[in-house]
């Protein structure tokens, strides 16, 4: 059953008011709405998929927190872990504030319901992971709180059930196309589309969150799945928000190689090792101490270097093995039965028997939309650094707080996801106390914002004209936009390949503009869900390989072949890029809440 154009033309623009709209419906926003929803506040969740199919269910391995169930363990240490992994690029503020509630994180989602893995004397289970170290750099810790290999699918669960129990509204399956911001500022809500029938409908909100995770759908070979566009990122530069750090992009060192199914840093953690194609354990070149569970960029660069130096296994050298099989089947099929499923079911590979092809994979957007560590979005204003855009918030992946600075630590994403989701819930429910009633919108601004979101309905029909202008494909130039990141911002990166890659991106930001979609259908059209995130990915890409460009230097996984070394003087500043404005920088916060500051240091594991 086909809805028909004309008869949707002519429906009605539905028009709803909530306290709080959040956008996007992984760990961030449902730890977000839950907050609201038991505040007794209005809370819509605006998700493009059913919620339970949101990113966060993918995530592996688990969730920092210095408990010290296993290894002795604090939250500075936590802390200095962090600031060190982030290349002393996170602001140390958030990473303070993050670390320090990270233990009351875990105990929450554990009276939520998360079956955590646990010890044998009925504690949760933690694992090591990269980057963990006890009394500032000493031995390995055990932080990383696990629910066997698949944390993320167990809060995930857990959070949406508690959501249906506190009766947030949810809007599953819209897409949320932009945001309503009126002239003084304030963001006044979004409007989004029914995918089912193409219905359009207004959201006026006192405060909107957005909570849409990365954009790791920029790369060819990524371990995230179809949805991971910049959705939120893509509103956030259309509203007139700069991203921040985009160039730095954390590639996660065990992707299946050629794949980019993701193998947990738990693999390592557990004791599994990488070996190239002589047979040795490479880390101990790279990282003498820490071996294979030095930080990602560490990691990730050595498994590159041994490829590109012709010591990489298979047929075409082009990988390294991870290798599992000496744990024994018992550890793997009780710590790691999710991975070992992924690999018999992709490569027809059991890791209990034989190691498994890895090589670095497009993993995480370590920068994002600027946020302070309440979660309110902040622009730079004449001299101010910071401003807060009224009644826009954001948290998880999308937003950069900034605890994960130029490297995040394996564990970090869960914790900050709802540290921070929650902590913006906090932020809201106290704004909301000050501002009681929604703002009128001018209609003028609304009309605007729908007309827009109209525009690919019908423009297949355009393609029948004769014009000067070539007609461009969604799946042609989202083929070519992975390809170019892949070529021109990866692992490592130089001025030529950087240039070429800047270029080549703004050529293909210009032939967006001709984008038309045959499909011209209101029922499921995903044709046309699929040319609003690319404009979302072209905009996240613009932002990334300038970002990258400027940055004369190498920091966490901005990694310069032409200019190898860390530059703390001239670069040590978080990077901004918007429509509006190009490029611009603001200083890292290296003040902490209470503590003292983690100056730089040679980084070494
Ligand atoms: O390796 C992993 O399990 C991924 C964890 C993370 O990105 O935090």
């Amino acid at each position: 059953m086909s809805s028909h154009n004309a008869s949707h033309k002519n429906q009605p623009i539905e028009r709803r008011q909530f306290d709080t709209l959040i956008i996007g419906a992984g760990g961030g926003g449902l730890r977000a709405s839950l907050q609201l929803a038991e505040a007794d506040l209005s809370v819509a969740v605006v998700s493009k998929v059913f919620p339970t199919r949101s990113h966060t269910v993918a995530a592996q391995g688990g969730m920092n927190a210095a408990l010290a169930n296993v290894l002795p363990d604090n939250w500075h240490w936590h802390m200095f872990d962090t600031v060190k992994g982030s290349d002393y690029l996170g602001d140390q503020d958030a990473i303070e504030y993050m670390c320090r509630a990270a233990p009351k994180a875990v105990y929450e989602l554990e009276h939520f319901g998360v079956p955590f893995s646990r010890l044998d004397n009925g504690k949760i289970y933690q694992r090591a992971f990269g980057g963990q170290s006890q009394d500032f750099g000493g031995d390995q810790a055990a932080r990383t709180c696990a629910a066997a290999d698949r944390t993320g699918h167990a809060i995930l669960h857990s959070l949406y059930q508690q959501n249906i129990r506190a009766k947030t509204h949810f809007f599953d399956e819209y897409f949320a196309v932009d945001l309503l911001k009126d002239d003084e500022g304030h963001v006044l809500g979004a409007v989004i589309f029914n995918i089912h029938d193409g219905q359009i409908v207004v959201i006026e909100a006192k405060t909107t969150l957005l909570a849409t995770g990365g954009a790791g759908q920029l790369y060819k070979t990524t371990t995230n799945a179809l949805i991971n566009t910049g959705d939120g990122l893509g509103m956030a530069m259309r509203a007139g928000i700069p991203l921040q750090d985009m160039e730095f992009f954390q590639f996660h060192p065990t992707g299946i190689a050629g794949r980019g199914m993701l193998i947990t840093e738990g693999a390592r953690g557990e004791g599994g090792y990488l070996v190239n194609g002589d047979g040795e354990r490479l880390m101990e070149r790279y990282a003498p101490k820490s071996k294979d569970l030095a930080s990602r960029d560490v990691v990730s660069r050595a498994i590159a270097v041994e490829v590109r130096e012709g010591r990489g296994c298979g047929p075409n050298k082009d990988h390294v093995m991870l290798k599992l099989d000496h744990l024994g089947e018992e550890v793997i099929q009780k710590r790691l039965p999710g991975i070992r499923q992924t690999c018999i079911t992709f490569l027809g590979i059991d890791p209990a028997e034989a190691p498994i092809p890895v090589y670095p994979t497009a993993h995480y957007t370590m920068g994002g939309i600027p946020t302070n560590r309440y979660g309110q979005v902040v622009v730079p204003v004449k001299d101010t650094p910071e401003e807060p855009v009224q009644g826009l918030y954001a948290a998880g992946e999308c937003a950069c707080v900034s605890v994960h600075g130029a490297n995040r630590l394996g564990g970090n994403s869960l914790l900050d996801i709802l540290v921070f989701g929650r902590a913006a819930a906090n932020h809201i429910i106290d704004y909301l106390k000050e501002n009681k009633y929604h703002r009128v919108i001018d209609e003028k601004i609304i009309n605007k914002v729908v007309e827009n979101v109209k525009r690919y309905d019908l423009n297949g029909k355009q393609s029948n004209n004769p014009s000067a202008v070539p007609i461009e494909k969604v799946a042609t130039l989202r083929k070519e936009l992975k390809q170019v990141m892949e070529d021109h911002c990866s692992v490592f990166r130089n001025e030529e390949i950087l240039k070429e890659g800047v270029e080549k991106v703004e050529q293909l930001v210009q032939r967006m503009k001709n984008v038309k979609i045959d499909d011209q259908s209101f029922t499921f059209n995903t044709a046309k869900v699929e040319a609003f995130e690319l404009e979302n990915l072209m905009a996240c890409a613009l932002a990334t390989m300038h970002c990258a460009y400027a940055r004369k230097e190498s920091r966490g996984a901005h990694s310069r072949t032409d200019f190898t070394e860390r530059d703390d003087k001239s670069w040590m500043r978080h990077s901004l890029y918007s429509y509006e404005n190009g490029l611009d920088y603001k200083p890292v916060r290296t003040k902490p809440m209470s503590v003292e500051s983690f100056p730089p240091k040679p980084r070494v594991y």
